[in-house]
């Protein structure tokens, strides 16, 4: 709330890893500012869950720098740590005999908080990622999917300002995944920066904002001056509009905005000229390719690269 999105809460610059003679990463470079959420796409193998893993200081790079809440990750891993949520890939680390909520007051203990904070914590979590039926139940009958809930709500436990997901899809159900999409969308939309990774490239979710569904040449723009560019029959995706974008709309097919939600002003200028749009989704800037064709779903809040 009332975050700044420009700057940058998660800084990584000129990252770089090898494991022996294999050079996993070279020269990465990420920014994320607060309320955004950046994604990271790459077959398995491309080194996502290694960059992940500097990020969050279980690995060190070997050259580059990573910032997290202005502490550099690398010389004091633990005090970065507590700035950071991890969600990883592979959770095995729940104990399986005892209640969802009692895995997450331990790994709160483990944080330092005293027994009865880190239970009201862990309740709360538990509601936010929507295992409020299963607080008492053992983790070692918890669906698949409802084990990815509760790494994440383990991963939110200490409201970290930075939020950082390896695949929190895989495995998951269409509805599943939709379910741990929205979740994030919305701890963005609170104000935590997140780092997402993924395989799947085609889809991007964001609100459904205003009706309709169109097909079109993607026109990314990144400043006012850009807008000049957009062609009738073309589909805007920029990071946010105002009242000065508002002649636009006029003659563009779509809108996709990064941030906003239904009440944005994309949204509304968009509903009254009758475009299809969706807004809010955290990375269609940095994840659409000016020119790409994109299919705009804005009943569903769907946006896919074609
Ligand atoms: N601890 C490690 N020791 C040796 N090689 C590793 C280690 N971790 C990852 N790798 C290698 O680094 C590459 C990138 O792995 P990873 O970061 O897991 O990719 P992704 O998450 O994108 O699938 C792979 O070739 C993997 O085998
Ligand atoms: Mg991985």
């Amino acid at each position: 709330m009332g975050a700044n999105p420009l700057s940058a809460v998660l800084d990584a610059r000129d990252v770089s890893r090898s494991f022996g003679d294999k050079q996993v990463l070279s020269g990465v470079d990420l920014q994320v500012g607060a309320g955004r959420i950046s994604a990271l796409l790459g077959p398995n193998g491309a080194g996502k869950t290694t960059f992940l893993r500097i990020l969050t200081g279980l690995l060190l790079a070997e050259g580059g720098h990573v910032s997290v809440a202005g502490i550099d990750v690398g010389r004091d891993p633990m005090a970065a740590r507590r700035h950071i949520g991890f969600f990883p890939s592979a959770d095995r680390t729940f104990y399986n005999r005892i209640s969802g909520l009692e895995n997450l007051a331990f790994f709160g203990r483990m944080y330092g908080i005293r027994r009865q904070e880190a239970l009201a914590r862990a309740g709360k979590r538990l509601v936010d990622v929507g295992l409020s039926d299963a607080v008492d139940q053992r983790v070692g009958l918890y669906s698949h999917g409802m084990q990815k809930r509760l790494s994440m709500a383990r991963a939110l436990l200490m409201d970290p300002p930075v939020l950082v997901i390896d695949e929190a899809t895989d495995g998951l159900d269409p509805e599943g995944a939709r379910r741990v999409q929205d979740l994030t969308r919305s701890i963005a939309a609170d104000g935590t920066a997140v780092v997402w990774t993924t395989q799947r490239l085609d889809e991007i979710r964001g609100f459904a904002a205003s009706n309709g569904v169109v097909e079109g040449p993607a026109r990314v723009v990144k400043s006012v001056e850009e807008i000049s560019r957009l062609q009738p029959g073309d589909i805007l995706v920029c990071q946010v509009t105002n009242p000065t974008w508002a002649p636009i709309f006029q003659k563009i097919a779509g809108a996709v905005s990064d941030i906003g939600g239904s009440m944005s002003h994309a949204a509304i200028v968009a509903r009254e000229y009758g475009l299809p749009a969706v807004v809010g989704t955290g990375s269609a800037t940095t994840r659409i390719k000016d020119g790409q064709r994109i299919r705009v779903d804005g009943g569903r809040g769907v946006v896919t690269i074609l």
